[in-house]
């Protein structure tokens, strides 16, 4: 498998907030602009993998700032770090507003997405080459979170396993 830079998966998702996105005095609802955030980071881990994707985690979001019906949110998605089977895809959300062209930074997360084989398993990505000085930063420091983050998940690993129940729908005789 050849391994890819991190600008040939990143992307960028713009969209005007709606009523439809937002309660009744024009607060986007945080649940649509971190939906916006998973998609985001699974574009990005399907671009660089081309597998099945799902998320298996995601670091804390803090809403540092409101986001208005009328605001072009930006989500900026591009690949932290990669490791055998998982990847660290960082994720900013910005609002701009249209009426005088200032960009606010409403928050920040990072993701944890896991490559699936065709039977559902954990399967090998891709080697990450990082290139900018900041992705070489964004490299070292996303290695140690993941250390971290493997302690923290260890006590509920493997727990799905007993699940039984959890079943593809298409598998269900
Ligand atoms: C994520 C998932 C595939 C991991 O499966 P698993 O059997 O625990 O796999 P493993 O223990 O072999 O771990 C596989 C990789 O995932 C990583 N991983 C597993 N759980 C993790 C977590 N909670 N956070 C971060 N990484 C995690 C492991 O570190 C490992 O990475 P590596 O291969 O790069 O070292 C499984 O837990 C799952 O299917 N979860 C549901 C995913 C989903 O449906 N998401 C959408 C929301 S409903």
């Amino acid at each position: 498998m050849e391994a890819k830079t991190v600008s040939q998966s990143q992307v960028e998702i713009a969209q005007v907030m709606m009523p439809e996105h937002a309660n009744p005095t024009g607060n986007v609802h945080g649940g649509n602009l971190l939906k916006l955030v998973d998609q985001a980071g699974a574009i990005v881990a399907a671009r660089h993998t081309h597998s099945n994707v799902v998320t298996a985690s995601v670091d804390r979001f803090d809403f540092i700032s409101p986001a208005y019906i009328g605001n072009l949110v930006f989500i900026k998605a591009s690949m932290n770090y990669v490791s055998k089977t998982s990847m660290e895809i960082g994720v900013r959300v910005e609002a701009e507003c249209l009426k005088t062209g200032t960009h606010t930074h409403i928050g920040s997360a990072y993701l944890t997405f896991v490559a699936l084989d065709k039977d559902d398993k954990p399967t090998e990505v891709p080697g990450l080459i990082p290139e900018t000085e900041s992705e070489k930063r964004r490299f070292e420091e996303a290695k140690k979170r993941r250390e971290i983050r493997i302690q923290r998940t260890k006590p509920h690993r493997h727990s799905h396993r007993q699940q039984a129940c959890i079943i593809r729908p298409e598998k269900i005789n």
